[in-house]
């Protein structure tokens, strides 16, 4: 599977650090952005290069003249995790401001799949609206919030949560969290 992975400078970048690790085996451009770095450094403790090395291509958010900028370079998903309520923003009122939003415009136009999974809370009304406006234009709007229906003790069962509600999106198998109405381990 060919899929796009993007951080953004929201809480919970251990969600898309999760699911990179997830997904190394498919073939998956990352993209970080700047604001993402600083909150990788400052909430967990993995490198860019730890990162790079799960991907097969990494980028910057200010190549906007790569490939990825382009609605020709043909994937199976892109993925935003977590996603900050202004890339949303940027993305449901269709501004490409760097190469994050640029592809994820893209995706919407060329009709592929496109997987936002903001953080925040309380949220304003206008991110709210800005949802309801991807929900509207073709993306899954997966926002980070856990269950505990599964009885969660650690963080990571927390996190893994949301990583296996998006691997589900992909249609990609996994055993991260019990299912509601799976037997108790
Ligand atoms: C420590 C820290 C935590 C943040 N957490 C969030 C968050 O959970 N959700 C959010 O939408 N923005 C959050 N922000 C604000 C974003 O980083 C800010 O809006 C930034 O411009 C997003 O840029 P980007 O989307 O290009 O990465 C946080 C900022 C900092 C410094």
């Amino acid at each position: 599977m060919k899929i796009i992975l993007a951080i953004t400078g929201a809480s919970g970048v251990i969600y898309g650090i999760r699911l990179l690790e997830e997904i190394k085996n498919e073939e998956v451009y990352l993209i970080i952005s700047k604001n993402a770095e600083k909150i990788i450094e400052y909430e967990t403790n993995y490198s860019l290069n730890d990162l790079k090395a799960f991907a097969k291509e990494f980028y910057r958010e200010d190549e906007i003249d790569s490939k990825l900028a382009s609605g020709s370079f043909i994937h199976d998903a892109m993925i935003i995790c977590p996603c900050s309520l202004k890339t949303m923003a940027c993305i449901a009122n269709g501004i490409a401001l760097n190469l994050i939003t640029r592809a994820a415009i893209c995706c919407l136009k060329e009709g592929r799949k496109l997987i936002v999974v903001p953080r925040e809370t309380p949220l304003d009304l206008m991110s709210l609206e800005n949802m309801v406006r991807l929900k509207r234009a073709g993306a899954i709007v997966l926002p980070a919030m856990p269950a505990f229906y599964y009885k969660p003790i650690k963080i990571e069962d927390l996190v893994n949560y949301i990583v296996g509600k998006i691997l589900e999106q992909l249609n990609i198998n996994h055993s991260l969290y019990r299912r509601y109405l799976d037997e108790e381990i």
